[in-house]
């Protein structure tokens, strides 16, 4: 996570706020802020370094670099490619994928089918965001709720039971309208005009989203362990995307989850999109929360809309 860290009461004074709003209504304390410099893939790149070190190997021993994010440095080249630059991982390919929110999830997914098939050995998977570039910093129904940060992973063949014992993903683009950034794309390019109207910010109808967001989540959750052969009285911990502390409690309750099995980090971080689940599993690792064996539920939801959720052995 970035270091700059901008509280609630920092908002106060950039917009009509208050800390009390925010917290009741989001759960959120504090968030994180990238510097003018740091783009997605500086902070990428960071995670990568750390996540490569922790697997006890180097870049040559990766053979593909996933990025997961919904604010790429540049349209193109990839955020991936300029990771793979940053990372001096000459040759091997790189590529994006674009699912907002869920962008960890469809991330894992994809990586295991690729390994699975025998295509990739080794995947360094990396979610990144700088959303505080995309949001309208005059719009309080929105700039009050995003961070920016990144995390990390190498996915490999598991040689014991642990690894993805199930998931279940989905999207629906006829809601896309809901939770978009508008301008700038081939849709509405860039334009004077269009800055004016400020389209190439976050744009979100926060109560629509809300309420596909508890009912995706819920539903995703349950189907995964379902998929796996499990009941809820087999989990150990739920890990869902950190957007709302009341979307987080409502997911738990769909499982019948006590709340010392929810994880919850959103009151420090607020919401970094596709960076919250595996934040998540690292707080928990480096916590000691996680016991090998434990059975965790991933799951998360996000712009297309896009949701999904993986069950996982530790
Ligand atoms: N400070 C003070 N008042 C505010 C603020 C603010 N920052 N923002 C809005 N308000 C006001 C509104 O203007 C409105 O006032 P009015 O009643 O006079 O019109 C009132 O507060 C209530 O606004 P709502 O939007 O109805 O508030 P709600 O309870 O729905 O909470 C929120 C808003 C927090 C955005 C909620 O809808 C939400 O969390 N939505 C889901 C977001 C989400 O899940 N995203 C996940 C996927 S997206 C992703 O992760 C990238």
């Amino acid at each position: 996570m970035p270091d700059k860290i901008l509280t609630n009461a920092d908002l106060e004074k950039i917009v009509d706020t208050s800390d009390e709003w925010i917290t009741s209504r989001s759960g959120i304390k504090e968030r994180r802020i990238a510097s003018p410099e740091q783009a997605s893939s500086d902070l990428a790149i960071e995670a990568a370094r750390r996540a490569l070190d922790d697997a006890g190997i180097t870049k040559d021993d990766i053979d593909l670099i996933i990025v997961c994010t919904a604010t790429p440095d540049t349209a193109f080249p990839s955020t991936a490619c300029w990771v793979q630059r940053g990372l001096e991982a000459d040759h091997i390919p790189a590529f994006d994928v674009g699912a907002a929110c869920s962008g960890f999830i469809y991330g894992m997914i994809v990586s295991e089918s690729l390994i699975l098939s025998g295509t990739n050995k080794r995947i360094l998977l990396i979610a990144t965001e700088a959303l505080s570039k995309v949001i309208d910093w005059e719009e309080r129904t929105t700039c009050v709720l995003f961070g920016d940060g990144a995390a990390a992973a190498v996915l490999e063949e598991s040689d014991d039971e642990s690894g993805m014992l199930a998931h279940y993903w989905k999207a629906d683009g006829n809601l896309a309208e809901l939770l978009l950034q508008p301008g700038g794309g081939s849709r509405i390019p860039c334009s004077l005009r269009v800055l004016d109207e400020r389209l190439p910010f976050l744009k979100m109808r926060g109560n629509e989203v809300f309420k596909h967001a508890v009912k995706r989540m819920g539903e995703a959750a349950a189907k995964v362990v379902e998929k796996a052969g499990l009941s809820t009285d087999d989990i150990d911990y739920l890990i869902p995307h950190q957007a709302n502390i009341r979307i987080i409690n409502a997911t738990g309750r769909r499982l019948n989850l006590p709340d010392e099995k929810v994880f919850v980090n959103i009151h420090k971080y607020g919401n970094v999109s596709c960076v919250t689940v595996p934040s998540g599993l690292h707080e928990m690792k480096e916590t000691g929360m996680l016991k090998q064996g434990d059975i965790i539920v991933l799951v998360a939801f996000g712009a297309g809309f896009t949701w999904g959720a993986i069950t996982y052995r530790w």
